[in-house]
């Protein structure tokens, strides 16, 4: 069983520090010998073109020509995924929301270019070859943040955008937990509840990743008013109509038998939550209808120049 920690902390920090306490507890969890590591984000150095080996997507191969070349770290971050069983996310809270360098490796290195969904897609058109296999590989995930703050405003969106991180690659999340109140240096490993609750977490996956080789991984974390994501982060899209913010399940708020507010959605609501198969297929098959060709007109074309002439003349070049 291979374990891989991420952390979005910086190095020895309490994020890092949460991780490897949650690894531990899953390596003594583990049924079968186990393998960890622990890469840290901030480390990676990320080229600024499309990978080679990327899903060939027609939006990829922008370079930027005034970075130069960079050493590209993404085929070995891709390869530690590729080949874990089971993998810990975890990222502090910074100004709100999660750092920039998590961001950076999920859109260079993730995203549309290893979604399960189109990897699908070229196999069943005989592209097999284009694709990593690995990729349809069963995974577990879970996932931890902490920040400074005492109270909820200050860190609403980051167990939000880590859950966006993995679920390309139709990776089950069976965990996630957030720290309050930890913002100087080895506050983390001060809070004894923090630490517990960091060595569950890791138990409940390395008892998810077994689970997962046979009757299937489950959601063991606590639960959220979205019963996909349990997340409780919610999109008014119309009158009554209700997106989870989070995974795009669909419904509407309502009154539970006690009174309280809650989510109330359906099979079909939930199938379109980025967290499900259905979800990811929903998605590609609205992109491809936006992106059948159209004719494009002369006044496109006009409309088209006349912009890239404003662009050159008003587009101001950073000094480097
Ligand atoms: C620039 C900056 C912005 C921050 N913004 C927030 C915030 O909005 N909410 C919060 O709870 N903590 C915030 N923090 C505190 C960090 O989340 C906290 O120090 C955390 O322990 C750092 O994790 P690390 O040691 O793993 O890097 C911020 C810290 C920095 C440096």
């Amino acid at each position: 069983m291979r374990f891989l920690g991420l952390s979005g902390g910086f190095p020895g920090g309490n994020t890092e520090q949460a991780l490897l306490a949650a690894l531990r507890a899953a390596q003594t969890a583990a049924t079968t010998p186990a393998t960890i590591s622990l890469v840290r984000l901030k480390e990676l150095s990320i080229g600024s073109e499309a990978l080679d080996g990327h899903l060939p997507l027609p939006v990829v191969g922008k370079s930027n020509p005034t970075s130069g070349p960079v050493v590209d770290d993404r085929p070995f971050i891709l390869d530690q995924i590729m080949e874990a069983d089971a993998i810990i996310l975890g990222a502090p809270c910074i100004t709100r929301t999660i750092p920039w360098e998590v961001k950076c490796f999920q859109d260079s290195t993730l995203g549309p270019f290893q979604d399960v969904t189109m990897a699908k897609r070229l196999v069943d058109a005989g592209k097999g070859h284009l694709v990593d296999q690995r990729i349809f590989k069963p995974r577990v995930i879970a996932l931890v943040t902490l920040g400074g703050a005492s109270t909820t405003e200050w860190a609403p969106f980051t167990l939000p955008l880590l859950h966006q991180v993995f679920f390309p690659l139709g990776a089950q999340i069976v965990d996630q937990m957030q720290v309050f109140g930890v913002g100087v240096p080895n506050s983390l490993v001060s809070n004894g509840e923090a630490v517990a609750r960091a060595e569950e977490l890791g138990r409940n996956l390395a008892q998810q990743a077994h689970a997962m080789t046979e009757e299937g991984a489950r959601y063991v974390g606590p639960r959220g008013k979205c019963p996909v994501c349990h997340l409780s982060m919610f999109n008014f899209v119309g009158q009554d109509a209700v997106d989870c913010a989070t995974c795009g399940a669909k419904g509407r708020m309502g009154f539970g038998e006690d009174g309280h507010v809650e989510f109330v959605t359906n099979a079909e609501g939930e199938s379109f939550s980025i967290l499900r198969r259905s979800g990811l297929e929903k998605h590609l098959q609205d992109l491809e209808q936006g992106v059948q060709v159209q004719e494009v007109s002369v006044k496109v074309s006009d409309i088209k120049e006349e912009l890239l002439k404003l662009g050159q003349s008003w587009v101001v070049a950073p000094p480097s």
